[in-house]
Order: structure tokens, then C-alpha cells, then sequence
């Protein structure tokens, strides 16, 4: 109806925005460090050609308000940004600005990602959804590490575009050959790492050489200027051939014969009379009617935000995802994936992080880390943890099954992030390979005779007391205490002592921080294998963070669980030194010991605090028992 009318009797915004409406979209990133020139770059750039409009200014006022962090008159554009949607519900600010900008020909959205040391974070975040990445060089320093880095990082997040940026051009007299030499390298460099294309550009960001118009200094430079490029590389277009994916984001429900299930289509196409799956349930059902805010759609295709009505009545929520019948994502609760760690603290094998991807948000974690990957040639590299800015290929499992596509299949349903239990900080992103089989071939085998029948045999309840403390703070001591009032009490019981175990089962562990994690995930894991055997189960290990204590209160389930920090300031440890190791480790002798040069997180809110100093370990044990009964632990009693 509109394409009809001769544009001159249109009003002017409603021209403006249909044309908007009509063209592409490029979302696109910037990298290199700071003195390359990138802000110069994005500045001139948008300064050469900015134009926002209306229509999204209001709408991202609207937005703003109603998620946004900023206050309600400025504009928050990370809300330009979708696939952010769960970030922007839980109000976790990821620290890239995205822009917005336009020309006759596109509209772009580029992420400004600044900061030195948090790249990975940065670039993880503007780069899942990127389809080109600008890569800045400064022409007198050539292929730097970063380069390399933000290359790879560029290729296993599957950006497919690449410009190269060779900068700072005025300042070698326009040198063709120095330019040249650095496109080799930088070609030589990349073959491997699968960009659909790569473009050289020499330019100038400071005097605008080639970034809009074509520069005269640079006559045997036949390409395009960096917009025209930006301009006309294709942007990645939907397929609808894909596989549909539809992630639920809200079910409404007007009136009680209007159920509908609101998202935005994440893949593919779909039509009025198509079957739909539940890929977690399978249960099926054919489209009804697609709903917009324009009305109703005969069909829809990838980006576009609809409501679906489906023909069953299928209790379905958020979280959930309809797919296509023919082309089912994967449900696993066991995957490979590529991981990004962003966070100060390094990632532990062992250790459970929240993991949320498009629909799900369940536990997890790293089972083992395969390997590290070198962020400089791609290299595959031995390691047992990651640091910050560190990617690794990990095996991951979850509590859960999730929903999810190979991150080469589908960017938006492949990726995950990862949230920290206790500080509920985004430590990493990831990126899924695929599912590990060995989780479908592995049942949870019933049992007949249950935790509970065990407990009613040894007339008792089962609990796990577990001591945290430094070295020689007395949590053996006093454990053994107690394990002996409790024996003469007729309590069944058995006591995890962390010299002890690790002497047999935990004996190929040392003292490194990844290890600690390790230790303490097999102790947990025993300690509730002996509290479903019915036991009183004690556990002295010095257990120095607060994640995996965490970690063995969630194991345990019903059983009580009792934490008891046995709190001796290390001066006192020291002086005690039952095995003389503060004196070596003080000589520098034994590496990696807690409280010297080994991090102990002390309980926050322990069931139990007991000072050691003035009180004596039987009187410590006495009191603990007493808390113990005072619980009820006789099944007759109770
Ligand atoms: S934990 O940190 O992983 O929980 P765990 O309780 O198993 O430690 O082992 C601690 C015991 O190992 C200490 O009581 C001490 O006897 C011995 N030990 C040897 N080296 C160290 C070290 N570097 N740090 C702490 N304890 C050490």
C-alpha cells in the first residue's frame, strides 16, 4: 500500500521510518588497544554520519525506563542490543556501549568496547551477535599479540567478516608496501581461523583517509572506503531454511480462551498450520494463528516478535521453546563447549556456577577443562584452570537437561553464560560444540532400600557436620571428640579427615586452588554417599572457599547440614604448629599454604562458631553434640 504512493505525498517522518524499515542491518565491533585509534574511528564515523531517529529514541526511552540502569531521561543503548534479553531482565550491566548510527544505504549497530584488561568480556559480548569485526592497526607497530588474540577470539565466535584497519597511514607518507606487508602477515596469520572475508583498508581515523570518502594521498589503493565497505558487505541475512526456533519469553493470557506464547522468532520460519514440538517434552501441536501488534500473520521468519496460538492446550511457560518437528535441537545435560572466562577469579573443574542460556538457568559444572586454547595461533595447550581472558574447549555437565543448537548452527540457541553462586557475577560466556552421548546412555538407577529405610535400621537421622578452619585450627581434634561422645552415645558415625583422605582417595591431589576445589568435590560427594548410608558423618577439611561449602550444603539435600567454623586466628595456628608446617611454610618452604599464601574465605553465617582459644576440645565437642540433639536425632523421638 505504502511502496504505491508516490513518496513526495508522504509525510516526511513516515518516509524516513519505512525506509529505515527497509534497510539492513550491520551489527559490527571494533578492536584493537586504545591507541590505535579505535575511538578516533567510531568518533568519526558516527560524527561523519550520525543520525538517530525518532522512533527508536522513544522506544528506547520506553525501554529504558522499565529495564534500563541509567536514569529515566537518558538513553540505555546496550537496550539496542537483543539477545541480551536475560542480562537486561536481571539488571547485570555488561560494560559495552552499543551505537547506533545510519546512512542512506544501512543502519549499524556497533559495539564500543573499551577497557584494556576485560577484553574477552567486552568482545564476548559485542561479538555472538557481530557479523564484522574491525580490526585496528597501527601502521608503525604492525601485528600485534592483541591482533592475534582478538582475532581468535573474533573466529571461535564466529564472526564472519573482517576489516582490516591498517591506521595511522598519514604518519609513514601513505607507504604502500609498509601497508602491504602488514595485509600479508595479517592474511598469513588468519588463513586458518575461517572468516568469510577479509578487507584491508589503509586509513587515517584521525584525518578521515579512506574511513568515508576516498583519499587522494593513497591513489594506488583500489578498494572501498571503510563505509562503503561497512555499507555493502552482506550482513547476515535470515535463513529461513533453518530450523525453527522460538525461546517462550512470556505466556498472556487476555481472556480465558486466548492463551498465547509471546518471544521473538531465534531461527527459522514459521507458519499458520505448521506442527510445533516442545523440545524438552516432545508434545506437539499445529500454529493456530500468528499474532503481532499489527495483527495477524499468515507466517513469520527469524528477528521478528510474535505471539503464537497454538491448536492444543499445552501448559507450557517461559523457559520453554517450540521448535521444528523435522529439525530438533539437542536436549543433554552433558555438552562440549568452547568457554570465554572473563572473571578475576579463574575458573575450577569441579566448581558449580549457574548456567543460563536463551531459555534455561540451571546448575553446572566444568567436568573437566580438555584443554587451553592458545588466544595467539589457536593452539591447543594443557591447563587446569582458566584465568581471566583464558578460552578453553571443557566438558560441561548440568543439573538439568537443556535446549541448545551447536554454537556453529545457531549462535543465538548455542550460547550460554556463566554466573557465579555466591557473588552473581557473569564469570564466563560459552560457546557449544556439541552433546556428549555418554549422557544418554546413563540412568539413575532406583533403589529399592532408601535413604530413609537405612536411617529407620540404625534408628537415627543422619547428619553431616562439617568443620572448616585453618591448619592446626583443631577441627581434627575436635571432630574425634566428638566422633568418641557420639560412639559412646550408640550414634553410628564416621569421620572424613582431610590428612587422612588424602593419603587414599584424593591422594593424587596437592594444594593449588584447583585442586582444593577438586578435594572438597569428592569429599561432599562421599560424605552424602555416607549420610544416605545413614551416618553421622564428620568432615574436618581446612575447605577454604566459600563456593564448595556452598556446594556440599546444596548435595546434601535433607540431610542436616551443620557448619561449623572452628575460628583460631592463625597467629595461634602458627604458634601451635602441630606439624611444623607454618614454620616451613613461613621459610618459604611449602608453597601454597592456607593463610600465608593460600586464600581461606572464612563462613559468613556458619550453623556453629567456636572459638578454640579458652575453651578446651572437649568442651568445643560437647557443645556440638549438644546442638546435634538438640536437633533430635533419635528416629523413636521424632
Ligand atoms: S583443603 O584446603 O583441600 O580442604 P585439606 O583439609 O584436605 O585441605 O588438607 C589440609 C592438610 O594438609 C593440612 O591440615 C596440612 O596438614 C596439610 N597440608 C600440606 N600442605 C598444605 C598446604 N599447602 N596448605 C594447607 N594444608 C597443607
Amino acid at each position: 500500500m505504502v511502496d504505491n504512493m508516490p513518496s513526495e505525498q508522504l509525510p516526511n517522518l513516515s518516509r524516513i521510518l519505512h525506509e529505515q524499515e527497509n534497510k539492513s542491518l550491520l551489527r559490527f565491533l571494533t578492536c584493537g588497544s586504545v591507541d590505535d585509534g579505535k575511538s578516533t574511528l567510531i568518533g568519526r564515523l558516527l560524527y561523519d554520519t550520525k543520525l538517530i531517529f525518532d522512533d527508536h529514541l522513544a522506544a528506547l526511552r520506553r525501554d529504558s525506563a522499565r529495564h534500563g540502569t541509567t536514569s529515566s531521561d537518558d538513553i540505555d543503548f546496550a537496550l539496542l542490543l537483543d539477545g541480551l534479553e536475560a542480562e537486561r531482565e536481571q539488571g547485570i550491566t555488561i560494560d559495552v556501549a552499543y551505537r547506533f548510527f545510519a546512512t542512506e544505504r544501512r543502519k549499524f549497530i556497533v559495539a564500543d568496547t573499551p577497557g584494556h584488561e576485560e577484553y574477552t568480556r567486552n568482545m564476548a559480548t559485542g561479538a555472538s551477535t557481530a557479523d564484522l569485526a574491525v580490526m585496528l592497526v597501527d601502521i608503525r607497530k604492525g601485528i600485534l599479540p592483541q591482533t592475534r588474540r582478538h582475532s581468535c577470539i573474533a573466529s571461535l565466535l564466529r564472526v564472519p567478516h573482517i576489516v582490516l584497519a591498517v591506521n595511522k597511514i598519514d604518519l609513514v607518507s601513505f607507504d604502500q608496501e609498509k601497508f602491504e606487508d602488514i595485509v600479508a602477515e595479517y592474511r598469513r596469520f588468519a588463513s586458518d581461523l575461517g572468516f568469510t572475508s577479509i578487507c584491508p583498508i589503509p586509513v587515517s581515523a584521525r584525518f578521515g583517509d579512506n574511513v568515508i570518502e576516498k583519499s587522494t594521498n593513497t591513489p594506488w589503493y583500489e578498494g572501498p572506503t571503510l563505509l562503503q565497505h561497512l555499507e555493502t558487505v552482506p550482513a547476515t541475512s535470515v535463513d529461513a531454511s533453518k530450523p525453527f526456533r522460538f525461546p517462550i519469553q512470556l505466556v498472556s493470557r487476555p481472556n480465558s480462551d486466548f492463551r498465547g506464547f509471546s518471544g521473538q522468532v531465534a531461527a527459522g520460519r514459521i507458519g499458520v498450520g505448521d506442527p510445533v514440538v516442545v523440545a524438552k517434552s516432545g508434545r506437539m501441536s499445529k500454529v493456530m494463528k500468528i499474532s503481532t501488534y499489527d495483527g495477524f500473520l499468515p507466517q513469520a521468519v527469524e528477528g521478528q516478535a510474535i505471539t503464537l496460538l497454538l491448536e492444543d492446550e499445552l501448559d507450557l511457560s517461559r523457559g520453554d521453546m517450540l521448535v521444528a518437528p523435522k529439525g530438533r535441537p539437542h536436549v543433554s545435560d552433558q555438552f562440549q563447549a568452547n568457554i570465554i572466562w572473563f572473571d578475576k577469579e579463574p575458573m575450577f573443574p569441579g566448581r558449580s556456577y549457574i548456567l543460563k542460556t536463551e531459555t534455561d538457568s540451571v546448575d553446572a559444572t566444568i567436568t573437566s577443562l580438555r584443554y587451553q586454547i592458545d588466544v595467539a595461533d589457536l593452539g591447543h595447550v594443557a591447563s587446569k584452570t582458566l584465568r581471566m581472558n583464558e578460552i578453553g574447549t571443557c566438558n560441561v555437565a548440568t543439573q538439568a537437561p537443556i535446549v541448545f543448537d551447536s554454537y556453529g548452527d545457531n549462535r543465538l540457541v548455542g550460547n550460554f553464560i556463566l554466573i557465579d553462586r555466591l557473588t552473581n557475577r557473569t564469570v564466563g560466556a560459552g560457546m557449544i560444540n556439541f552433546p556428549l552421548r555418554r549422557a544418554d546412555n546413563l540412568h539413575w538407577q532406583t533403589l529399592e532400600v532408601t535413604a530413609q529405610a537405612r536411617a529407620n535400621l540404625l534408628r537415627q537421622r543422619p547428619a553431616i557436620v562439617w568443620f572448616t578452619g585453618f591448619s592446626g585450627s583443631g577441627k581434627s581434634t575436635i571432630a574425634n571428640n566428638l566422633e568418641k561422645l557420639l560412639h559412646a552415645k550408640g550414634r553410628h558415625t564416621c569421620l572424613l579427615d582431610g590428612d587422612n583422605v588424602r593419603h587414599g582417595l584424593c591422594r593424587d591431589l596437592g594444594f593449588t586452588d584447583e585442586d582444593r576445589v577438586e578435594n572438597i568435590r569428592r569429599v561432599a560427594e562421599v560424605a552424602k554417599l555416607m549420610a544416605d548410608a545413614g551416618l553421622i558423618v564428620l568432615v574436618a577439611f581446612i575447605s577454604p572457599f566459600r563456593s564448595e561449602r556452598q556446594m556440599a550444603r546444596d548435595l546434601m539435600g535433607s540431610h542436616d547440614f551443620i557448619e561449623v567454623f572452628i575460628d583460631t586466628p592463625i597467629e595461634e595456628c602458627a604458634r601451635r604448629d602441630p606439624k611444623g608446617l607454618y614454620a616451613k611454610a613461613r621459610a618459604g618452604m611449602l608453597l601454597n599454604f592456607t593463610g600465608i599464601d593460600s586464600s581461606y574465605e572464612a563462613p559468613e553465617k556458619p550453623d556453629m562458631h567456636l572459638q578454640t582459644v579458652g575453651s578446651s576440645p572437649q568442651e568445643l565437642a560437647i557443645a556440638i553434640e549438644e546442638f546435634l540433639e538438640r536437633q533430635g536425632r533419635d528416629l523413636d523421638e521424632t
